[in-house]
């Protein structure tokens, strides 16, 4: 391992991990050595623009405490979390689509009743209602949907002050033909974060920080593989361009006018079907071997936690 040079570095490094016995830690360095050289060997960044890349992780890693995750963010806002979440959801068609988490779910939002309204001072009532089934049709009674989103003013519970706890979220079961209805508030698109360094790169980079408004659900049943989605409302400004590149056009809904409030000004009705699928095996993982040796071509190209908790981790 002496007189490294461009030609032959990356190979040293891939032998000095050779030795690694777990083989799955193996198989990730040596793609991220692989991957990592085959970029910088792309980018040739001068050592001024790589101090500066390690800046901005250095500040990103300090943007981060129990309350605030600018790593996650990042993930989020590059498609990293999108692109996992689509690995590791491959469902079968007619299957609900999965989406992004997001960093507002709070585990624990109380249990509410069919019907119920789950809060909020601002905006027109939605009644939201539909079915859970599985994807031969069949309605899957006590199936559990825990649903959070923002106010009309674009706010999670946990950011506004004014707001009680678990505002606008609940968890609630179908009825025995896999019934659930409740009513909300019409939710906003907002800005995600935009004070640490991931808004200073979206800035930089010409991009707005909007996600589309959207209704965040969790949907489960006993011997089915959870969901963790989000539905977003027809014709908002923001559906081809999220922050966070969550949106599916089966995810996408009409809000249909449906009454009016005291003061004559039009109430919604939003209706969807979640669809599960039956608990599966983890999805067998592609080997080293299986992967290939490393194009020239697939360099990382610049484009878009399982924070799933317990009791829905199929
Ligand atoms: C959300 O939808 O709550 C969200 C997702 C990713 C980043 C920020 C917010
Ligand atoms: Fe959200």
């Amino acid at each position: 391992m002496r007189n490294l040079t461009e030609a032959n570095v990356t190979d040293a490094v891939l032998a000095a991990h050779a030795g690694c016995s777990e083989a799955r830690l193996k198989q990730v360095l040596e793609s991220l050595v692989l991957h990592l050289h085959a970029f910088l060997r792309e980018v040739e960044p001068t050592p001024e623009e790589w101090l500066a890349g390690i800046r901005f992780l250095t500040e990103t890693g300090h943007m981060c405490d129990e309350n605030r995750q600018e790593f996650i963010l990042l993930s989020d806002t590059l498609g990293a979390t999108i692109l996992i979440d689509a690995i590791n959801n491959r469902r079968v068609p007619g299957a609900t689509e999965s989406s992004v988490l997001g960093p507002f779910y709070m585990d624990g939002a109380p249990e509410r009743p069919p019907g119920t309204d789950l809060g909020g001072s601002d905006g027109p009532h939605v009644r939201v209602a539909g079915r859970v089934r599985d994807v031969g049709g069949k309605p899957l009674a006590g199936a559990l949907l825990d649903v959070w989103q923002s106010s009309a003013t674009g706010l999670y519970h946990m950011q506004d002050e004014a707001a009680p706890p678990y505002d606008l979220c609940g968890r609630l079961r179908t009825d025995t033909e896999g019934r659930f209805s409740f009513t909300t508030r019409r939710p906003a698109s907002y800005s995600i974060p935009t004070d640490g360094p991931v808004g200073r790169l979206l800035r930089r980079v010409g991009r707005h920080p909007y996600r589309p408004a959207h209704i965040h659900f969790i949907v489960s049943a006993a011997n089915y593989t959870p969901v963790v989605t989000e539905l977003f409302t027809e014709g908002d400004q923001y559906l081809d361009s999220d922050a966070v590149f969550g949106v599916k056009a089966s995810l996408i809904v009409p809000l249909k006018e449906d009454g009016t409030e005291a003061d004559g000004t039009p109430c919604y009705r939003l209706e969807y079907d979640f669809v599960l699928e039956p608990e599966r095996a983890p999805a067998p993982r592609r080997t080293p071997s299986s992967v290939g040796p490393l194009e020239p071509a697939i360099h990382l190209r610049p484009s878009a936690p399982a924070r799933l908790e317990k009791d829905n981790a199929g």
